[in-house]
């Protein structure tokens, strides 16, 4: 059982380390591993605007460089800033990358009232780019 209120607090915790002084947008994400390993991120951002990276894609490459072997099966995604926060067409794809084929992430959001709203990423990303599965 996947305690998503859980989650959304350390994606909030995350998201003070955000470095987003060009956007003052912070977001903040938590990924949540079969193995019951947990990895965060933050966005990064960059003077060179394009280069800023987003929470989910640093919270994902953690877990790769941690050696995390098993799948993600949920991920937080929360900003201070901005309630519902979704994940950008980019981190979609990412999201499409790691769920096992038939096997939907949780994607959990922080709604109007501080709860968590759900989504599957298959429903975010429908027919995404796959060479692999
Ligand atoms: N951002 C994320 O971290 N995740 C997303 O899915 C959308 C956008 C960041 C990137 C940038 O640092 C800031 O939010 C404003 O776009």
């Amino acid at each position: 059982m996947i305690n998503y209120n859980d989650l959304l607090e350390k994606a909030k915790e995350v998201s003070k380390s955000a470095y987003c002084p060009y956007s003052k947008f912070a977001v903040g994400a938590c990924v949540l591993y079969e193995s019951g390993n947990f990895y965060i991120g933050c966005n990064v951002e960059n003077s060179s605007y394009g280069l800023s990276l987003c929470a989910e894609r640093n919270a994902f490459s953690t877990a790769i460089a941690n050696g995390e072997k098993t799948s993600p099966v949920a991920i937080a995604i929360v900003s201070p800033n901005k309630k519902l926060c979704q994940p950008c067409g980019a981190c979609r794809q990412w999201l499409c990358e790691f769920q096992k084929r038939d096997c939907d992430i949780d994607v959990i959001l922080e709604d109007e009232n501080g709860q968590p709203k759900v989504f599957k990423s298959s429903e975010l990303l429908p027919h995404g780019f796959d060479l692999i599965k």
